[in-house]
């Protein structure tokens, strides 16, 4: 924090080499180190500022997802930063407290660099949310998982050839915050886990072993209204969960991901849809320190449908949205500022897609007319499309107006945004 109360952060964006297997060295990327980056937090009110240097040999872009902010500073393809120079983009934290996540998004090669390494968390703190009892001591017991599946070559390289696969690579071997076969020891009676699907195409289903149950307490944009009990939870590309989990002394427990619920989709196979991992063994410590209680009541928030202005469409096929890919120079959508809106969103082919907004988080108000599960209705800034059928979003779009500077939606699925799933709104 600087003398003007600012929180400054520095992610250098670089190359180099990390050792996962004995095979040998693998080529990555990390920020200040070679693989993945710093968690970076900050509380709401907070004035924040990060210098971004890129040290690669290419062009580089880190977006702050889920954050709410102007759009010149949130990073995305319009904000590239070149090899050698340094971007400072700086703004105040104004949202509930959350787990959001960095990466890269230079337009057409996110893939790559999310896949060899550039990502962390970004964790949000909100000091009127701070009496909810939740664990909070973070790596003690509240503990970040950046969750991602690799596929290595024989001689311990990253391959993304994805030999045809519609949604992108497939890696066979999942490791979580970079460690393969992950231990965590646990000497506190509750344990909270803020998991993040930070791979490029492939979808968790999240749970435990014996099919143990847990409580669901947040979702992307922050806390639910109330704890959730649940038994899994499934997360594309993007999307966060914060979940406790309680331990007796002494037990022992594997956090898994088992075979993901991916909708109509063709050969689900064919998209991990029948792949199961083990991912974090969880060991409790023989004496555990006491947790306190979680609260009931953790958040409050209604959808005013009635406030809606607008309501857009947005239909996903092939690589493209509403019939057009990407195009830089071409703004797809305009929103008035304080607007309220509904995007009904919708995949018309039997592929896995999925669905995210930059600027701000939504509700998810119905899912083909339906009401959707409980574990959905919290904030969110990305959902998954299960093919065909209709996902009613509602969102505000506060604050922030710039004419000239857009902000992003796309397919979270990083080949699909690279190969032009993406499109353009301004808030004027
Ligand atoms: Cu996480 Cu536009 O991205
Ligand atoms: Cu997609």
């Amino acid at each position: 924090v600087d003398a003007s109360g600012t929180r400054i952060f520095d992610l250098t964006a670089r190359g180099g080499t990390t050792e996962f297997t004995a095979a040998g060295a693998t080529e990555t990327m990390g920020y200040n180190g070679t693989f993945l980056g710093p968690t970076l937090r900050a509380a709401r009110g907070e004035k924040v500022a990060v210098n971004v240097t890129n040290s690669l040999a290419e062009a580089t872009s880190v977006h702050w997802h889920g954050m709410h902010l102007p759009a010149a500073m949130d990073g995305g393809p319009h904000q590239e930063v070149a090899p050698g120079a340094t971007w400072r983009p700086e703004w105040i934290i104004d949202q509930p407290a959350a787990t959001l996540w960095y990466h890269p998004h230079p337009h057409g090669r996110t893939e790559e660099q999310v896949y060899r390494g550039l990502a962390g968390m970004f964790i949000l703190d909100d000091p009127d949310t701070a009496s909810s009892g939740l664990p909070g001591t973070y790596g003690v017991d509240d503990i970040p998982l950046i969750v991602q599946d690799k596929q290595f070559t024989a001689d311990g390289q990253w391959s993304l050839k994805n030999d045809g696969n519609e949604i992108g690579v497939l890696g066979s071997t999942t490791m979580v915050n970079g460690s393969i076969g992950a231990v965590q020891q646990v000497t506190t009676e509750q344990v909270r886990l803020r998991l993040l699907n930070g791979s490029t195409a492939r979808i968790y289903n999240f749970g435990f072993a014996n099919d143990r149950p847990f409580q669901v307490v947040a979702t992307d944009g922050g806390l639910l209204q109330a704890p959730l009990e649940r038994r899994n939870i499934q997360l594309s590309p993007g999307e966060r969960a914060e979940i406790v989990l309680s331990l007796a002394p002494g037990e022992e427990t594997m956090l898994r991901s088992s075979k993901p619920d991916l909708g109509a989709v063709a050969a689900s196979f064919a998209f991990g849809g029948e792949d199961s991992f083990d991912l974090l063994k969880l060991q409790a410590a023989p004496v555990l320190q006491p947790s306190a209680k979680i609260s009931p009541r953790l958040a409050t928030f209604a959808p005013d449908e009635e406030a809606a202005s607008v309501t857009r469409s947005f239909t996903l096929a092939g690589r493209e949205i509403n019939g057009r890919k990407m195009d830089m120079d071409r703004i797809d959508q305009t929103v008035a500022l304080g607007a309220t809106e509904i995007w009904e969103v919708r995949s018309r082919n039997s592929f896995p897609h999925n669905f995210h907004i930059h600027d701000v988080q939504f509700q998810i108000l119905s899912i083909d007319g339906a009401e959707p599960p409980e574990h959905l209705a919290g904030r969110k800034d990305t959902v998954y499309l299960s093919p065909r059928k209709t996902y009613r979003l509602i969102m505000s779009f506060e604050d922030y107006a710039d004419p000239d500077v857009p902000f992003m939606y796309h397919c979270h699925l990083l080949l699909h945004e690279d190969e032009g799933m993406m499109g353009q709104f301004t808030v004027t």
